[in-house]
């Protein structure tokens, strides 16, 4: 997590990255800070948001064209000023900017207090840049190769910028395990931890990979390895545009990326689906068909929502592909010594596609020699380039902290996937196949009708603002859509909310309800309707208050509900793309209503770099 972004060239470096910053805001907003050369080398930092900071700092004349900037999530240490980045070296000639941990830190922190060394803050970042800055002044080397050596000890995960008091030009980076991207523009460059910051100065790129530094010099970008062997970069054209990152008119992003959807899975369908040919190809994984078809198990690694998205896909990959499927948490995945057998198929699901748990899975499953197939939104992320192959969902940018565009992108990549697989095994009937696609082409259209009760959503969000607690009950497909209904009411609007499938709320969550409990049921019309139906009589008999999505035309659950939702019909595997969309509006409405921070929810951050 945390944002970094950092300029030198010719323009006033505190506005360039200032605004990034506020473009990185997603990753982290905790405490922000800058450091500016303008009459030697001075840090400004505040908690709080990047608007904190700019206010700290209206007043000061900060005329500077190199600097770096930072927006946090606090790993080490609490957020406050002092924890803020960047930070000093010793002599405080050197600044730096950090996102990852350094996990041997506490040993390095020893060896430094041991040589006198005082730190002024408990994080890890200050260590190093002491450490960096001890190796530089012993070993009579470049700045950049005290970098380089330095970073030859650290044991952890890092996206660092460092400058110097005595070089107005220069700016030193590294990467490993946390993203880096550099601006190539016309005698300036820019460095940050996505894209975002730079596209409207620039749209050439160069990603930093793992275990590379690079060394931005009187205009010249050289890059080399940790093993101090010399790269050529390899500038590439990026392909977002600057309204994609823009909230158009809308009250908060999240509101924003919930009407995308209509078009975001028309983007991830285009020139792969043609229900009138009968056709459906995913190019990226195309060479890998048949292993995948030949799997003896498929298992899928995500964290967060992508996880939920997983165990929709879980049911229907063994519903239409006969193939044993398993779903795990990245997190727990890596640590408890799975098994993994050669040939078996991870399918890792990420938005970002920088989430650290979910990348160590994959290396884990690669070095047991898995076949790794990424499903992600960031073009270039650490996953798609870790994977073997894989589709992204390209549903754009997607800045809300609280997933929704990506979640229905990733479950609409997934069906394709599953019918690719289904269709080469022989396991689903020509026609079936064929409904399958002319459905997957009217989804967008479904989820715009969706969206159309907006309003009457607003609605039942004010009668349940100011409710402590929520239940989710779905079953079958619908049961990963209660999971996802209840974390994205948690995530922003602090009530607290389980998802659970609605029969196991027997055994349990059921001596929750009374007459305060609201109960949201997605009973769409499906194979456990019936069972379904009985859960809400349970539920009523218990004087819960029930709000029921159904499928339009039901004419049982409104009589029991006290509100419903109507949504179109759809097929069993592809329902949760249009079901989840109310669940999405309804805790958007909530949160707004209790004057939470929607885009910016306390605690989270959207991409989660560290484990
Ligand atoms: C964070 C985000 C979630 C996301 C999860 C996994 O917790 O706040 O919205 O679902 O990470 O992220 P990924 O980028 O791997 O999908």
């Amino acid at each position: 997590m945390c944002g970094i972004v950092a300029y030198v060239g010719h323009r006033n470096a505190q506005d360039v990255i200032i605004k990034g910053l506020k473009r990185l805001e997603y990753r982290g907003y905790d405490s922000a800070g800058i450091a500016l050369l303008n009459n030697g080398l001075n840090i400004y930092k505040k908690k709080g948001k990047v608007s904190d900071l700019e206010d700290h700092i209206t007043d000061e004349a900060l005329r500077s064209t190199i600097g770096i900037g930072h927006t946090r999530w606090a790993t080490h240490g609490e957020p406050n000023d002092v924890n803020a980045h960047p930070h000093y070296s010793y002599s405080r000639k050197l600044a730096i900017i950090h996102n990852g941990i350094i996990e041997n830190y506490s040993s390095l922190k020893k060896e430094l207090l041991k040589k006198g060394h005082e730190f002024l803050s408990e994080t890890d970042t200050e260590v190093l840049i002491h450490f960096i800055e001890d190796i530089w002044e012993n070993n009579n080397c470049t700045l950049d190769e005290a970098v380089r050596l330095a970073l030859t000890r650290v044991v952890g995960a890092y996206a660092i910028v460092i400058m110097s008091n005595d070089n107005p030009d220069q700016l030193i980076a590294a990467r490993k395990g946390s993203p880096l991207v550099i601006g190539v523009g016309q005698q300036e460059y820019f460095m940050a931890s996505d894209a975002t910051p730079i596209i409207e100065y620039t749209k050439d790129v160069v990603y930093l990979n793992d275990q590379e530094i690079a060394i931005i010099d009187n205009g010249q970008l050289r890059i080399k390895t940790i093993e101090d062997a010399p790269l050529t970069p390899y500038i590439q054209k990026l392909e977002l545009e600057l309204e994609a990152i823009e909230k158009g008119g809308f009250d908060h992003f999240m509101l924003k990326e919930i009407f995308e959807q209509p078009k975001s899975i028309k983007d991830c369908l285009r020139g792969r689906l043609d229900s009138q040919a009968n056709r459906l190809v995913l190019g990226g994984i195309r060479e890998y068909v048949n292993k995948m078809m030949n799997a003896e198990r498929i298992i899928i690694v995500a964290c967060g929502t992508s996880w939920h998205a997983g165990l929709v896909a879980e049911y229907m990959i063994e519903e239409l592909c006969r193939i044993p499927v398993e779903v795990e948490y990245a997190s727990e995945f890596r640590y408890r010594n799975p098994i993994i057998r050669e040939g078996d198929v991870v399918i890792a699901i990420s938005q970002s596609g920088e989430t650290a748990d979910t990348l160590a899975a994959i290396d884990l499953a690669k070095s047991k020699g898995a076949i790794i197939i990424g499903v992600c939104n960031v073009v270039g992320s650490s996953i798609a380039r870790a994977s073997h192959a894989g589709s992204y969902t390209h549903a754009g940018p997607e800045i809300g902290v609280a997933s929704t565009k990506a979640f229905t992108a990733q479950l609409t990549v997934l069906s394709m996937i599953c019918l690719i697989i289904a269709q080469k095994r022989g396991t689903i009937t020509d026609q079936a196949f064929h409904r399958m696609l002319v459905e997957l082409e009217t989804i967008p259209d479904k989820v715009e009708s969706v969206l159309e009760l907006n309003d009457k959503i607003r609605e039942i969000a004010y009668t349940f603002k100011d409710a402590s607690n929520f239940l989710y009950l779905g079953r079958g497909y619908n049961f990963p859509v209660a999971l996802e209904g209840a974390l994205k009411l948690k995530e922003i609007s602090y009530i607290h909310a389980e998802g659970y499938p609605a029969a196991e709320m027997k055994h349990g969550p059921i001596a929750l309800i009374d007459e305060e409990m609201p109960v949201v049921f997605i009973a769409t019309h499906d194979s456990s309707y019936d069972k379904i139906v009985s859960n809400i009589q349970e539920v009523k008999a218990r004087k819960g208050r029930v709000i029921a999505v159904v499928t339009e035309g039901d004419k049982l659950i409104p009589q029991m509900a006290e509100f419903i939702i109507e949504v179109p019909a759809v097929q069993d595997g592809l329902m949760p793309i249009v079901s989840v969309v109310p669940l999405q509006l309804l805790s958007y409405h909530i949160a707004v209503m209790r004057g939470c921070n929607v885009d910016q929810p306390r605690n989270l951050a959207k991409s989660v770099t560290v484990e």
